[in-house]
C-alpha cells in the first residue's frame, strides 16, 4: 500500500541536506561550543554560520537571534519575557483566540501571574480585524502577539498593520511564524516585527531546536537562568549539531520557488475534492489569505477522524477530537464560528516539498473509496 504523507503542518521530514550537514556533528565536532581550546572551534563556528542562517531567512542581525529548543520554548519566551522585564510599564498583553497552544497556555499562566490579557476575535475564515485591535490596544499594553499563518486552516494575519498599530502605542510586535517560515516571505523589517518564533521541525530540520529573534534593543527576561549562553538570553550549553541543522534549513527556506509547486498541487487537491463530492466538501480558512501549502475541509455530515481511521495509509489532521461520547471541535474552529456539524468533519491536508501528483491523486481515490463506503 502506498503510504500518503499530508501532514507538513505537523511535522516535516528532515531534509537530506540538512541531515548531511548534521553529519559530521554526530562524530568529530563534539565539542562545547563555549569552551576555550581547540575542540570547541568547529562548534563555536558552525554555531555563528547556523545563526547567521537563520538571520539571512528572517532579514535580521545574527546577533538578533536566540536559539531555543522549538517553537513553544520561543514563543513561551516572547510572552513571559517581555511580562517579567515590562511589569513598570503594564501588564496588558493582546493575542488572538486562534494561537497555537504554546501561546494560549503561557497567556493562561500570566493570567495567573496577574496579566490582563485580551484574546481578540476572528471571523469565519480566521482573520482578525485590525479594527479590534485598536480598539483593545491602551497605554497599559506591553505586548501584541498574533500569528503569522494558523497552524490548522493556514489563514495569515494582517501581520504589517497589526505591528504597525502596536508600536504606534509603544507595545513591542510578536509573531508565531513557526508555520509561516519557508512557505511565505518571513522578513522582520517589511512585517515591522519585534519577536518572532520559528520551529525547526516545521522547515524540515529535526525537532528540539528553534529560534526567536529578538530586535535589538528589546529587553526580554531569560526564560531559563544560568550560564550566559546566547548572549545571557537563553541559558544552556548550545547545540551545535542542531543550531547547524536549523542554519541549513533556514538556508533552503529562503527559496520559496518550490511553494508554486506546493500550491499548484494543493490546489489540484482542492478541484478533485470539489469535482468528486461537490456541496458536500467546504473550504475552511481563508480563499485567498492562506498558506500555499494548506487545505482545510469538511466533509458535510462526516466525521474527519473516522475518515482518516479508515484511509488506511494517509497521513493527515482532523479539526476535532473524541471525548468519551462526543466530538469537540478544536479552538480555532470553534473561534472561526464553524457549526459544530461541519466542524466535526474536518480534515486539515498539508503538503510539502516531497509531496508528489502521485501522492494528491492517490489521496484522492483513498478518500472517494472511504467515503463511498461511509456512504
Ligand atoms: C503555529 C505553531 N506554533 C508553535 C508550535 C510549537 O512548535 P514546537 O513543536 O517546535 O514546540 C507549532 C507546532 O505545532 C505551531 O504549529
Amino acid at each position: 500500500m502506498q503510504l500518503i504523507y499530508l501532514d507538513y503542518n505537523a511535522s516535516t521530514p528532515i531534509d537530506p541536506a540538512v541531515a548531511a550537514a548534521m553529519r559530521p556533528f554526530l562524530s568529530e565536532h563534539y565539542g562545547n561550543p563555549s569552551s576555550g581550546h581547540w575542540a570547541a572551534t568547529m562548534a563555536k563556528a558552525a554555531l555563528e554560520a547556523a545563526r547567521g542562517q537563520a538571520a539571512a531567512l528572517l532579514g535580521c542581525h545574527r546577533d538578533e537571534i536566540v536559539f531555543t529548543s522549538g517553537g513553544s520554548e520561543a514563543n513561551n519566551f516572547a510572552l513571559k519575557g517581555p511580562f517579567f522585564a515590562l511589569r513598570d510599564k503594564g501588564n496588558h498583553i493582546i493575542t488572538t483566540r486562534v494561537e497555537h497552544p504554546a501561546i494560549l497556555e503561557p497567556s493562561c499562566f500570566l493570567e495567573r501571574l496577574g496579566a490582563n490579557v485580551t484574546y481578540l476575535p476572528v471571523d469565519g475564515t480566521g482573520r482578525i480585524d485590525p479594527d479590534d485591535l485598536r480598539k483593545a490596544i491602551s497605554s497599559r499594553t506591553i505586548l501584541v502577539s498574533i500569528m503569522h499563518a494558523n497552524n490548522e486552516v493556514g489563514t495569515i494575519q494582517p501581520i504589517e498593520d497589526c505591528a504597525r498599530i502596536a508600536h504606534e502605542h509603544g507595545a513591542l510586535f510578536h509573531t508565531d511564524a513557526a508555520q509561516s517560515v519557508g512557505k511565505i516571505a518571513t522578513s522582520v523589517n517589511d512585517l515591522g516585527i519585534d519577536l518572532l518564533s520559528i520551529a525547526g521541525h516545521k522547515v524540515y530540520a529535526p525537532k528540539g531546536i528553534g529560534a526567536l529573534f529578538v530586535r535589538r534593543g528589546v529587553v526580554l527576561e531569560a526564560l531559563i537562568h544560568g550560564a550566559g549562553h546566547e548572549g545571557g538570553r537563553r541559558a544552556g550549553t548550545e547545540s551545535a549539531l542542531l543550531a547547524v541543522a536549523l542554519g541549513k534549513a533556514c538556508e533552503l527556506a529562503r527559496d520559496l520557488t518550490s511553494m508554486d509547486r506546493v500550491r499548484a498541487l494543493r490546489d489540484r487537491l482542492w478541484q478533485g475534492l470539489q469535482r468528486q463530492f461537490g456541496d458536500g466538501v467546504l473550504l475552511n480558512g481563508h480563499p485567498v489569505h492562506r498558506l500555499p501549502n494548506t487545505l482545510n475541509v469538511s466533509f458535510v455530515g462526516r466525521v474527519g477522524a473516522e475518515i482518516l481511521a479508515r484511509a488506511d495509509g494517509m497521513a493527515a489532521s482532523t479539526g476535532s477530537a473524541c471525548h468519551a461520547d462526543r466530538i469537540e471541535l478544536s479552538p480555532v474552529l470553534r473561534a472561526m464560528g464553524i457549526a459544530p456539524e461541519l466542524g466535526m468533519g474536518a480534515i486539515r491536508f498539508s503538503l510539502g516539498r516531497s509531496t508528489t501528483r502521485d501522492e494528491i491523486d492517490a489521496a484522492l481515490e483513498r478518500l472517494t473509496d472511504v467515503l463511498a463506503v461511509a456512504r
